[in-house]
């Protein structure tokens, strides 16, 4: 029996995705077939002869199914996300890394040579293992309160033959005081946002990935202040949520980071907050 074609199975997916009120429809339903029948995107379109048949059949519906009907995002149901130049596994132990993160990225690549970096929170691993990747002389390790989503960090590590020192810990509490620049994207949405945020988010990202206090800066201000007892670390770049600059601009002065600059993602918002202290 002949399958159907992959235009048509793409079609009646973007409708269901469409109805249950998912932003960019297509392009989740053209993943996710793609990923289904292991082909390039492009192919979706420009091979007519294309058809989803057999054991593909029920993966593609089920794909759907969760996209639709649980609201999973397309990078828990395909397992992959791109950052910088590396695929990562992603799974629901872990906050997919987000684009406006590659900041953190972008500013970490201006360290001086040989540095050692750590990446604290650093979930699936996705700024440590992007900037090792990219700046291969770096000594790099990361930290991590979740043992699973350390289990995942480590796992895209091996995959991928990046060397990066793994640690378990809260924040900094028992990592040896060895580091010239701290990074970090912790959880920074206010608990009372939590109403506002997308179906996608709130049901399957980890909250603890989320989640920081009632202004959102619990941890950040924890970590600031962690640092201003370690005057070895020479400079410090955070990843912040929209209109938290200045409390965490002046956060950072008062652990001692006298230079202090802000950079904007590419919606303008300010987005990485970067210290340093004066020598
Ligand atoms: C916003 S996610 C960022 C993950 C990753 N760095 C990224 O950009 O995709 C924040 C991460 O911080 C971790 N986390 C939360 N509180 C922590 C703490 N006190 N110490 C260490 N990690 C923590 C969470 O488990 C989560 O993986």
């Amino acid at each position: 029996m002949r399958g159907t074609p992959a235009r048509d199975a793409l079609d009646g997916a973007i409708t269901a995705i469409a109805a249950a009120g998912c932003e960019t429809p297509r392009l989740d339903a053209e993943v996710m077939l793609a990923h289904v029948l292991g082909v390039g995107r492009a192919r979706l379109l420009s091979d007519r002869e294309l058809s989803v048949e057999g054991p593909a059949v029920r993966a593609f519906q089920n794909a759907v199914r969760r996209r639709a009907v649980e609201r999973e995002p397309v990078a828990y149901i395909t397992g992959t996300r791109g950052f910088r130049r590396l695929e990562l596994d992603v799974d629901r132990r872990a906050l997919i890394p987000r684009p406006e993160t590659e900041l953190l990225v972008e500013a970490a690549l201006e360290l001086e040579q040989g540095a050692r970096v750590l990446d604290v929170c650093t979930g699936s691993g996705a700024v440590a293992l992007a900037l090792k990747d990219e700046r291969p002389d770096l000594q790099v390790s990361a930290s991590e309160l979740s043992e699973e989503a350390l289990a995942l960090a480590r796992a895209n590590a091996e995959r991928l033959g990046l060397e990066v020192r793994w640690l378990h810990a809260d924040l900094l509490d028992g990592i040896p005081d060895d580091f010239d620049a701290v990074l970090a994207n912790p959880p920074y949405v206010a608990d009372s946002e939590r109403g506002s945020l997308a179906p996608e988010i709130l049901r399957h990202e980890p909250a603890a990935a989320l989640f920081a206090g009632t202004d959102g800066l619990a941890v950040i201000e924890e970590l600031l202040c962690q640092l201003a007892g370690r005057p070895r670390v020479a400079s410090v770049a955070i990843e912040i949520g929209a209109g938290q600059h200045t409390a965490v601009a002046q956060r950072m002065r008062t652990a001692g980071f006298g230079h202090v600059e802000c950079r904007s993602d590419l919606a303008g918002i300010e987005r990485v907050v970067l210290g340093a202290r004066r020598r």
